[in-house]
């Protein structure tokens, strides 16, 4: 498979700087970067380095990208290059190229153009995460669903990903649940549906404790029980677990997200001890008012900000589980990079547990993936009308309630089971993508109307022009066959290629600051220009290689999108 058009540009063009009269007085290491053009009107892609270089060089950036321009050799990938505005080179691809790369693209169905990386990796990839018997809500759906996403992509770029769910199973909440358990527990509830029970019973001691002392040390001294290991205390705790999972994989299944490990908390609770041991050893923590702490005074923002790792009470803390955790995933499943897909608000946290990596000589590469909230339409948290956390599931129920309703007035003679499919694949591909479609950082407001929308950016949009692929075909009454000769007659076919010949760049570019929504944004330009492929070039009316090229136009589009959303863990249908 060729390299991407960017990759090419750009070898022809640093060749073509090597041989200016000014390449020796070139910054060391000076590497010139091709964009993809915002304005097509002049060209498919350009470069700003004649801008960039004018200034070292101190001299007009037009005649220095007049310099550059004539020093690039004559070549079968594009025209000449041009001069545009203040000094931009403007790169035109050539239609022979664009003929070949669809070529290139129908040959490629696995891959579509997408090189694996030359730097493989073990990752591991913390995401979702929720805490045991609270509920998982609104806020984790982001972590899950940006971090499945973000799985998929480096698995399909050739990196090896440990998915791990580390769940919060040996939290304070305990010693409220133990309690609930003993005294409010309704047995066949929790046979029924688990998380709701539980849920229900750390409501209810949760508001049992506001104003009432004595309650919140009987649940403390249940908490200390179980910690201590008491037997009666700890079958709970055991069983509560295993509901929970259960409870908790339901909703990854209907999320299409699996993990290879469930590493809980509680998995690390015996290296704790000899961690803090060992970080006293090595001169990394130190005793602070009776606790164990790493001091930071290196870090201004850290400095009056030390990670505690031992209570004075001789108890350890969330910092102290995630440093085990992080030797763990490097020793025992050898990770070249960890990341955690958590929101903003824990960024300290991170910060410190990080540096202390640092500090004990740790390589592997540490990210914190953060991101925003949702927000109601109000802008403030997310909330249900009776003022609770929205859970996820009854998010993902609703999403699909409301798809198929717009599936019913869509397509009302598909038969009952086929709506029923459709609106599972169309309400949760919504939420999904909702989240995905958005800079992670931003808060953004969850908002029904804007995300089963079936136009503009939104999965629906996606899902149905997926399916105006497909459709073709089935008119046609054959799947397609392959193409002989490509002839391209039209601009809107030409521009339909560079755009899908541009998924090979997208993609690995998603991991630079992983962002999905760079992957989205690309999906819904290669759906508005196949729209106006579509609009501008009659297909079945045709005959002969005009016909055939642009079955294949349509068919490379939907293995794109296909392709596409499969990475942001979005399924398509056939129809809708
Ligand atoms: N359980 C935590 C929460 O819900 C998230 C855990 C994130 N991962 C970690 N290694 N700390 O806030």
């Amino acid at each position: 498979m060729s390299t991407t058009f960017a990759d090419q540009l750009s070898e022809s063009l640093n060749d073509a700087l090597a041989n200016t009269a000014f390449a020796s007085d070139l910054p060391e290491g000076f590497r010139a970067q091709i964009d993809q053009a915002q304005n097509r009107q002049f060209g498919d892609y350009q470069s700003n380095a004649a801008m960039i270089l004018a200034k070292q060089l101190k001299r007009n950036p037009r005649e220095v990208a007049a310099d550059i321009i004539d020093a690039f050799p004559e070549s079968d990938l594009c025209e000449t290059p041009e001069i545009a505005g203040p000094g931009f080179v403007n790169f035109r691809i050539k239609t022979e190229s664009l003929a070949n790369r669809l070529a290139d693209l129908l040959a490629d169905p696995g891959r579509l153009g997408v090189a694996k990386t030359e730097h493989p990796k073990t990752i591991v990839a913390d995401f979702s995460a929720p805490n045991v018997a609270k509920p998982m809500h609104v806020g984790h759906i982001r972590s899950t669903i940006i971090g499945d996403s973000l799985t998929r992509i480096a698995r399909f770029l050739g990196h090896t990903v440990l998915a791990d769910n580390h769940i919060g199973d040996w939290g304070t909440q305990f010693g409220m649940i133990l309690w609930g358990w003993k005294n409010l527990l309704d047995e066949t509830a929790l046979e029924t549906d688990p998380i709701p029970e539980l849920l229900r019973v750390y409501r209810e001691v949760n508001a049992k404790t506001k104003d009432d002392d004595a309650l919140r040390e009987t649940c403390k001294n249940e908490l200390v029980k179980l910690q201590g290991g008491d037997a009666d205390n700890l079958a709970i705790w055991e069983r509560c677990i295993e509901l929970s999972k259960i409870g908790l994989q339901k909703i990854y299944d209907r999320l299409d997200v699996q993990f290879d490990h469930w590493l809980g908390e509680s998995f690390y609770n015996d290296q704790l001890a000899p961690l803090v041991e060992e970080l006293i050893a090595s001169g990394i923590a130190e005793e602070s008012d009776g606790a164990i702490c790493v001091f930071f005074p290196e870090e201004e923002k850290l400095a009056d900000k030390p990670a505690i790792i031992r209570k004075s009470d001789g108890g350890f803390l969330y910092a102290t589980t995630d440093l085990a955790t992080i030797d763990y995933r490097i020793k025992e499943l050898g990770a070249d990079a960890i990341w955690y897909v958590v929101g903003a608000p824990q960024q300290l946290h991170f910060d410190q547990i990080f540096r202390v990596s640092r500090k004990r000589g740790q390589e592997a590469e540490l990210e914190f993936i953060s991101f925003g909230s949702i927000l109601g339409k109000d802008r403030k948290m997310l909330r249900t009308r009776s003022g609770d956390t929205v859970q996820l599931a009854d998010v993902l129920d609703e999403a699909v309630e409301r798809s198929l309703k717009i599936i019913e007035e869509k397509n009302p003679e598909l038969p009952d089971k086929e709506k029923a499919e459709i609106a599972e694949v169309i309400g949760i591909g919504s939420v999904k993508y909702s989240e995905l479609s958005q800079y992670r950082m931003t808060d953004y407001i969850f908002d029904w109307d804007t995300m089963l929308a079936l136009k503009g950016n939104t999965a629906p949009y996606l899902i149905n022009a997926y399916v105006r692929t497909r459709a073709i075909f089935r008119k046609l009454g054959n799947d397609f066959e392959g193409v002989d000769s490509i002839t391209l007659t039209a601009d809107a076919e030409k521009d339909l290629i560079l755009k899908l010949a541009q998924f090979a760049e997208i993609v690995p570019a998603v991991l630079n600051d992983f962002r999905p929504n760079t992957l989205a944004q690309y999906l819904y330009e290669v759906a508005t220009t196949y729209h106006k492929f579509w609009e501008a070039c009659p297909v079945l009316k045709e005959e002969g290689a005009v016909r055939e090229t642009r079955l294949a136009l349509c068919e490379a589009t939907g293995r794109v999108l296909r392709c596409g959303l499969g990475l942001l863990g979005i399924r398509t249908a056939e129809k809708m």
